[in-house]
């Protein structure tokens, strides 16, 4: 007999032979109809059980949340709601589901708020909404690696645990095996990493992008894809503690070249995402049209979440330099009006994510890439322009995101970039490895990194990144 998953079973609709389901029944109505979710899709299947041929014990033990495996023949539905139903000859519970203790979980059949369901995260995957998130971030995952793979880039696998701080950002979760309460001091008191596992202080990674620039200066095109860590103390709904970040490094490729990347890329994911993935993304664009009712008018998305998909895809980004970016901010009405939190008054301000919202959502109306920012609000490795103030980098900025891609042109000049590591106190000992790329045949390299989570946020149409990641990471949270 052949077991399918509902989502071969909708596909094929072998009507009239005999198939066989397995999943959790989502109700059971008048004792007669079971919709099962195997998590293969969206979609349910109706079960339809004549219940007077079972004995009413098994029949009782059919509830929300039970694991269920029904054999039965497949029809065309009587009903309205499916093409399809499965007229049941058999069945067996496979696992029982307390309908008491159903009552009490997000399991039970009412409208729960996504606060509600994080509370119950091992269970949230059983709802429509987490479903069909946790699909299409799989889906979105495989359109990464097909397009790297499809490009001539080589996946490359960054170390999880690292010795140096490839931000210089000092955010940073320590790698040890002391007990903390009792670690060998050195004699000024200090704890004494030499005695520790590595015999030296790690931390778990924030970014594999210095060891992928070593591996793009071997391998020419490059990406990573796994999970990097901040200590960062943000509690946003764009900030987790333990994300996922794609890196693409390429050698012999500037910064134009770079942003033509990250735009393809990005157009390309997504368009897989729309191609792949219809039935789920109908269901979040339905979802997000019923929460836009809850909200007043002028708060309300102009265009549904499929819509926006494609506008991404079919547009051009529009590329402004940092200094372009500060003149309109400076003019603009919220900021004449006081009404930043930060206020724009001179260049060199660093750009917060009302600032990058407000050009991309009400500015240009569609994603924009910035660079050449400051020298000295970005990161130490960046490519230095001719003017010694500004960097070759770039951003890219979504709407309803902010910042969903940070990269730029590296500093490939040996004594240039030693100099900027000593300005910004940067410890050389640490980092001689990746100075001494600049040594032997360095050239021109460029990459970036994507924070995966922020793109399926973007995808999903979800408001709150923690509701894109099976279990999320932040500040005060760690409980699955
Ligand atoms: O801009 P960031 O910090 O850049 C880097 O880490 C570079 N080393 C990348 C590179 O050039 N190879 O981070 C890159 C992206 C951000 O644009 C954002 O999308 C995401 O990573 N990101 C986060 N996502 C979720 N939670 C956080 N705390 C994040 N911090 C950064
Ligand atoms: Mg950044």
């Amino acid at each position: 007999m052949r077991y399918l998953d509902i989502q071969t079973l909708l596909s094929e609709e072998p009507l009239l032979t005999e198939v066989t389901v397995k999943g959790w029944v989502r109700s059971f109505r008048s004792n007669r109809f079971v919709a099962l979710n195997d998590g293969s899709t969206i979609k349910n299947i109706q079960c339809v059980i004549d219940f007077e041929q079972f004995p009413t014990q098994e029949i009782e033990r059919i509830n929300i949340g039970s694991a269920v495996q029904l054999t039965g023949t497949l029809v065309e539905s009587q009903g309205q709601g499916q093409k399809v139903e499965i007229q049941v000859s058999s069945f067996q519970v496979l696992g029982d589901a307390d309908p008491e203790e159903v009552k009490l979980t997000i399991l039970s059949p009412k409208r729960h708020s996504l606060e509600k369901l994080r509370e119950q995260a091992h269970l949230r995957v059983r709802t429509n909404t987490f479903g069909a998130v946790m699909r299409l971030r799989s889906k979105l995952a495989f359109g990464v690696h097909k397009y790297f793979q499809e490009n001539g880039f080589y996946y490359m696998h960054a170390p999880i645990i690292t010795g140096s701080d490839a931000e210089g950002a000092g955010e940073m979760f320590r790698v040890t095996t002391f007990d903390l309460n009792n670690a060998p001091l050195t004699e000024d008191g200090g704890i004494d990493y030499k005695q520790d596992f590595f015999d030296k202080e790690t931390n778990l990674t924030v970014s594999g992008q210095l060891e992928a620039e070593t591996y793009a200066m071997g391998l020419g095109k490059v990406y990573t894809f796994g999970p990097t860590f901040r200590a960062e103390n943000s509690n946003t709904s764009r900030h987790l503690a333990e994300f996922w970040m794609i890196e693409p490094e390429v050698a012999f490729c500037d910064l134009d070249g770079n942003m033509d990347l990250a735009e393809d890329f990005i157009k390309s994911v997504i368009q897989y995402a729309l191609d792949n993935c219809d039935d789920d993304l109908e269901f979040l664009e339905n979802r997000l049209i019923q929460e836009d009712k809850t909200k007043p008018q002028n708060e309300r998305s102009e265009m549904t979440l499929r819509e926006r998909l494609h506008f991404v895809v079919d547009n051009t980004f529009k590329r402004v330099t940092y200094t372009e970016a500060i003149d309109i901010l400076k003019n603009s009405k919220p900021n004449k009006k006081k009404k930043f939190k930060f206020p724009i008054d001179e260049w060199g301000a660093d750009l917060q994510s009302e600032h990058e919202r407000f050009l991309v959502e009400k500015h240009f109306k569609c994603p924009v890439i910035l660079f050449d920012y400051p020298a000295n609000i970005k990161a130490f490795y960046m490519r230095l322009n001719e003017d010694e103030k500004t960097v070759r980098a770039m951003d890219v900025l979504f709407p309803g995101i902010g910042e969903i891609v940070g990269g730029s042109q590296r500093e490939e000049r040996y004594d240039v970039l030693l100099d900027k590591m000593k300005a910004m106190d940067i410890p050389q000992e640490e980092l001689q490895w990746y100075l001494d790329l600049r040594k032997f045949g360095t050239a021109v390299h460029s990459g970036f990194g994507l924070g995966f989570e922020r793109l399926v946020q973007f995808v999903t149409g979800m408001g709150n990144i923690r509701d894109v990641i099976p279990y999320p990471r932040t500040p005060g949270n760690a409980k699955f």
